[in-house]
């Protein structure tokens, strides 16, 4: 008998940068739970991060760091699927094909398209342009249902949406129609030095932002210098103290204190003390998932075997729906 299919997830990360506070508290953190009821597929996408051009061993450390940091952060190799986009050719493959039943006009209107082409004007590639059905392929490879992604990557949902019933509509249900997916709402953590901002490692002050690996002094510093108002309360309220209100989401999830029992834990006492306060207990929740990832980054042979692992795994989920799909458009099986 078959087994139940549990729903499938499928998120992908680019290799092109440290992991923020923000993208653990607002995605990570949540993702480990998630292996309980469904089947999760986490791809690290290198062939994605080559649109814009990287240097070569920076790429491979960061691949394996982003590996070693997922791993640190909860996120159990043998409940989830961890792997190498690169790894697992079946993605280039169904992408060239994707590319068939993909309009010019519809990638034209990417916005993030138009964005990096502005930021890229030397380099405007087709590797670029046909970002978003490399992605497409990524999600449809392994069937998923939900697609866990920040605010500017829904638009390529979309697009995969509509690709995936452009191609069903021609050849019948070979592609499960695919939705964006928000664990909880709240966790979005905003700048520390301009909070009206999403916390983002692109961000032009390098004090609003907080790395998971970052040095406790260093952390510490940001958060004595983080943007507060002129009263000096600790009190909830995200419309007119966007500052504070963030600082207390943040201690609310190092520490697990509701928004009330922050407020009289700090009755009287200023933001001198409560800055503070909220950097050592950043400090204190990141400490482990450091210490874990510098241990892991060690041990060569653990990672290799990890990436290795999922890339078995992932193929064979890839392998299933690849096959279909070249059948269905002509292609004689080998
Ligand atoms: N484009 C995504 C980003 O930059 C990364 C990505 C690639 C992705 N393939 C994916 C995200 C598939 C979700 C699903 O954030």
């Amino acid at each position: 008998m078959e087994q139940e299919r549990r729903p499938v997830i499928f998120s992908g990360i680019q290799p092109s940068g440290e992991l923020t506070l923000g993208s653990y508290i607002g995605a990570i953190k949540n993702w480990v739970e998630l292996a309980n009821d469904y089947d999760c597929y986490y791809c690290i996408v290198d062939m994605h991060a080559i649109t814009v051009r990287q240097v070569p061993a920076d790429l491979r450390r960061r691949t394996v760091e982003q590996l070693a940091q997922y791993i640190a952060c909860g996120l159990d190799p043998q409940k989830n699927t961890i792997f190498i986009q690169s790894h697992v050719p079946a993605h280039a493959e169904l992408a060239w094909i994707l590319n068939c039943y993909t309009m010019f006009g519809e990638l034209g209107r990417m916005t993030q398209f138009k964005d990096k082409s502005a930021k890229n004007a030397e380099n405007i590639n087709a590797g670029l342009f046909d970002y978003p059905v490399l992605m497409a392929a990524d999600i449809l490879l392994y069937q998923a249902d939900l697609v866990p992604v920040g605010d500017d990557q829904r638009q390529h949902v979309e697009l995969t949406r509509d690709i995936a019933e452009r191609f069903n509509g021609v050849y019948g249900d070979v592609f499960r129609i695919p939705q964006t997916f928000n664990p909880k709402v709240g966790a979005r953590i905003m700048s520390l030095t301009s909070p009206e901002n999403k916390m983002s490692k692109s961000d032009k002050d390098p004090g609003g932002c907080i790395y998971i690996m970052q040095k406790p002094e260093d952390i510490m510093r940001s958060f004595k210098r983080a943007v507060t108002d002129s009263e000096t309360c600790v009190r909830y309220d995200p419309v007119n103290k966007k500052g504070i209100s963030n600082l207390m989401q943040i201690y609310s999830v190092a520490t697990g204190k509701s928004f009330e029992t922050i407020e009289s834990e700090f009755t009287g006492r200023g933001y001198g003390e409560f800055k503070p306060a909220v950097g050592e207990a950043v400090v204190e929740m990141l400490r482990p998932i450091r210490e874990e990832a510098t241990r892991l980054m060690a041990d060569k042979a653990y990672l290799e075997s990890v990436y290795r692992e999922g890339a078995e795994r992932a193929a064979h989920t890839a392998a299933r729906t690849l096959r279909k799909v070249q059948k269905k458009v002509g292609f004689i099986p080998r």
